[in-house]
């Protein structure tokens, strides 16, 4: 689904990215981790081609992405950061994706379970954090891509619509998709990756299960198992 190869990326002398290799197969869910500011937003927006590489490949669905846009298509990206234009109103906003996307998109169902009706009239810039997180997933989640990358979803949720997004990235499992998310919630974490990548200094220093990981650190559970890997690193 996912090959990435030597790949390296500089902001001025800040030296992000340093030789990261990866191959993701196709269907399951995968978690990106790593401290603040070790590239993960970067690794994404790297596959995605919003940020250009100093050096390396990758290929999507068995397409180099250099110089390629179409493959972009397939992705339901959902940002860690939303910039959505303030005076827009929700349902407008959901129009011209779908009009962007030149697709079906099945929205209806997502603003049942969000409960997101009462806010469709109004404008984006007058919403709460939490309610702007729902437009978010709802615009990522309204089509049908094989493959979903979320940069924390879970950002400003309350536990119900949390659990409909768990439901929903699931669901997207079961359908054979591949789901690469990024979270700083451990239980999150835990509760859905089938298999962790961890960024660490510019390269990816573990790539497996959560099993596989606490044998690795020897910690039992996954929270210090995490922990572990970043204090171990503040030594050297
Ligand atoms: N567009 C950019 N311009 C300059 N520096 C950037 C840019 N994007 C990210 N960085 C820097 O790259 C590093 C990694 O950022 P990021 O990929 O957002 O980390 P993470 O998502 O793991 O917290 C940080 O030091 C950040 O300041
Ligand atoms: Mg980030």
């Amino acid at each position: 689904m996912i090959k990435i190869q030597g790949l390296h990326k500089k902001f001025g002398k800040n030296q992000v990215l340093s030789g990261v290799d990866l191959e993701i197969d196709k269907g399951g869910i995968f978690a990106v981790l790593g401290p603040n500011g070790s590239g993960k937003t970067t690794l994404i927006k790297s596959i995605l081609g919003m940020v250009v590489p100093n050096k390396g490949s990758i290929s999507v669905l068995e397409t180099n992405i250099k110089n390629s846009w179409k493959y972009r298509q397939e992705i339901d990206y959902l940002p860690q950061i939303a910039n959505f234009p303030g005076n827009l109103r929700v349902k407008e906003l959901i129009r011209m994706i779908k009009d962007l996307r030149r697709e079906q998109g099945n929205e209806e169902r997502l603003i049942d379970l969000f409960g997101m009706q009462p806010f469709l009239d109004k404008k984006l810039s007058t919403l709460s954090g939490g309610t702007k997180q729902k437009v978010n997933i709802l615009l990522t989640f309204m089509f049908d891509g094989p493959l979903m990358i979320l940069d924390e979803p879970t950002t400003g949720l309350d536990p119900a619509s949390l659990i409909r997004l768990k439901e929903l990235i699931l669901e997207g499992k079961q359908k054979g998709k591949t789901i690469l998310i990024t979270s700083h919630i451990m239980r999150f974490v835990e509760e859905m990756a089938d298999e962790i990548i961890y960024l660490l200094e510019g390269k990816i220093y573990f790539k497996g299960s959560i099993e596989e990981l606490k044998n690795k650190t020897g910690q039992t559970d996954f929270e210090h198992a995490i922990a572990d890997i970043s204090i171990n690193s503040a030594d050297v």
